[in-house]
């Protein structure tokens, strides 16, 4: 199976992260699946700011994104 490469689009509709108690320390998780540092959030939702409603974007490795509906 080496050599294979297995990818799948997954659709995320938050643009925010969720904020999570642990031992009273406040952790922020990804929830816009643009993180570089996942599970928690790197501020990178910021790109999502200006989507438009109904409308479907495909964000690249290079930070550039593509409409696709
Ligand atoms: S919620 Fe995904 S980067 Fe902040």
């Amino acid at each position: 199976m080496l050599g294979k490469i297995m990818a799948r689009l997954v659709k995320k509709e938050d643009r925010g992260p969720m904020a999570v108690k642990v031992d009273n320390v406040t952790k922020w998780i990804c929830m816009c699946g643009l993180s570089k540092n996942q599970p928690f959030c790197d501020g990178n939702h910021k790109k999502t700011a200006d989507e438009e409603e109904g409308k479907i974007y495909q964000y690249h490795p290079d930070g550039t994104r593509t409409e696709i509906q």
